[in-house]
């Protein structure tokens, strides 16, 4: 008699408990727990039509850029040091960065880092991914060349199709988009673009035709750099709210551009680390000289410049990375969530003028627009080739390499490009 009462008794108690528990548990967080752990901040979106310029808001912006990852448990430092060189000619555009904005950065630099907290706090999921395949062959407008173009669409579709059967294979498939999937997408309204930017494959020329196309300038040559990267002159799709999401991405013409994986990273690799960056030999030169080099000179780790490319490879493959991961080298299969987002058009930097060119038809850009052939930093420095990444990668024992293969390995499947080295498997 008495133990049936104990008995009941525990039966109630663990039923409230779980009552409890299912109530405490956010069912927006158990499906978020599907994807790979990501944390989003979600922002508050901006009204329409306020200018993105004010003063604040850049930083804002960049702040908004840091997203922590749980799964690598690494965190994406700012990629791009917003620091003006004083001397350097003003371009006479007039969406130039004001005074104020450069007074905020040179004073403080590094501040979005303790912002961080500020966008871990909240997580929604936002919308379900949907099919959507703006490039169809009725829209190609006859004009003389309809066997090029014939041509070129059907490379698009290969590469669609072998995208969309490798994630089908490999990734468990989730359908919910939220706003750190779209974070770096960058939006062009007049022309419905939707650009996903993924760094050394052209990103700074690919922005200054978003601009172009927006009627912020009438040619490249008017763009700087820093205006690009820091200007904050073109929103990214995290910027809207839901509904403008989800509208953008189920009517837009959605592309982005891939480039041979080793290639990217000695491309990286020479911009970030082997040139002179202030921010990244002081961020992760310091921290890969301190980790991976043996008796290194007081002088190397405190400046950290001198990161041998083989040392950022013993970096690139520590699973206990002194610093986190960066965009700059990070897999484009986890930069634009191809398998969420469907791309609608998947350039290569090697074929980069053919492939922009036809996105240009498509898109019914005006003619006159080229794609522009800046390089912007280093740029008397050769252009990152196929046998320049040999040689680095000569650097490396063979069974680095292949590390580094299976690193990229997605990328080299999503993108149907080939082993670059015999001995891979
Ligand atoms: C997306 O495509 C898949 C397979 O092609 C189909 O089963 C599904 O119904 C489509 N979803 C939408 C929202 O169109
Ligand atoms: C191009 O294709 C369109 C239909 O897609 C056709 O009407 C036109 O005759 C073609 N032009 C040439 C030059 O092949
Ligand atoms: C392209 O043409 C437009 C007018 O249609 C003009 O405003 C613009 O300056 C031209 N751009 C270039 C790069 O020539
Ligand atoms: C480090 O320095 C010591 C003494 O200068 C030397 O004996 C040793 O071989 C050096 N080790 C490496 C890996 O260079
Ligand atoms: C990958 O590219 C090669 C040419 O380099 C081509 O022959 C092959 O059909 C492509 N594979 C897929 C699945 O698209």
């Amino acid at each position: 008699m008495r133990l049936t009462y104990i008995f009941s008794f525990i039966l109630l108690f663990g039923a409230a408990m779980l009552v409890l528990f299912i109530h405490l548990q956010n069912p927006a967080e158990l499906d978020q727990q599907q994807i790979p752990g990501f944390n989003i901040g979600l922002k508050t979106p901006k009204k329409d039509g306020t200018s993105s310029n004010q003063d604040g808001n850049m930083m804002e912006k960049a702040a908004d850029k840091l997203l922590k990852i749980n799964q690598m448990g690494s965190t994406y430092p700012l990629h791009r040091l917003p620091v003006m060189t004083s001397g350097r000619r003003q371009s006479n555009i007039r969406f130039l960065i004001t005074d104020n904005e450069k007074k905020r950065i040179k004073m403080n630099p590094i501040r979005p880092y303790k912002q961080r907290k500020r966008f871990l706090i909240k997580k929604n999921p936002i919308l379900i991914a949907m099919n959507s395949s703006i490039v169809s062959f009725s829209r190609l407008k006859d004009d003389g060349r309809n066997g090029s173009w014939k041509r070129l669409y059907e490379i698009q579709r290969i590469r669609k199709k072998l995208m969309q059967d490798v994630c089908s294979k490999y990734k468990k498939s989730s359908r919910i988009i939220s706003p750190y999937h779209v974070s770096r997408i960058f939006v062009e309204d007049k022309h419905r673009l939707l650009y996903c930017e993924v760094p050394k494959v052209g990103c700074s020329n690919w922005k200054r035709v978003l601009m172009i196309l927006n009627g912020l300038a009438s040619s490249a040559k008017e763009i700087e750099h820093n205006t690009v990267h820091f200007g904050n002159h073109l929103k990214t799709l995290d910027d809207f709210d839901q509904k403008g999401i989800y509208h953008r991405l189920k009517t837009y013409t959605k592309m982005l551009f891939v480039r041979e994986p080793f290639e990217r990273l000695v491309s990286a690799f020479r911009d970030k680390l082997k040139n002179t960056n202030k921010y990244y030999h002081s961020v992760f030169g310091k921290a890969i000289i301190s980790k991976y080099r043996r008796n290194a000179t007081r002088e190397a780790l405190s400046t950290g410049t001198g990161v041998q490319f083989k040392e950022f490879i013993q970096y690139l493959l520590d699973v206990h990375k002194p610093v986190g991961m960066d965009i700059h080298w990070d897999l484009v299969s986890r930069l634009c969530s191809p398998c969420l987002i469907d791309y609608d058009f998947i350039g290569k930097f090697e074929t980069m003028e053919e492939d922009a060119n036809f996105l240009f038809h498509l898109i019914a850009a005006p003619h006159n627009l080229t794609f522009p052939q800046f390089k912007d930093r280093h740029s008397n420095e050769a252009r990152t080739t196929t046998s320049i990444a040999q040689q680095y990668f000569a650097q490396l024992s063979s069974s680095e390499r292949q590390r580094t293969y299976d690193f990229y390995y997605m990328d080299y499947l999503m993108f149907n490009y080939s082993k670059p080295f015999e001995d891979l498997y």
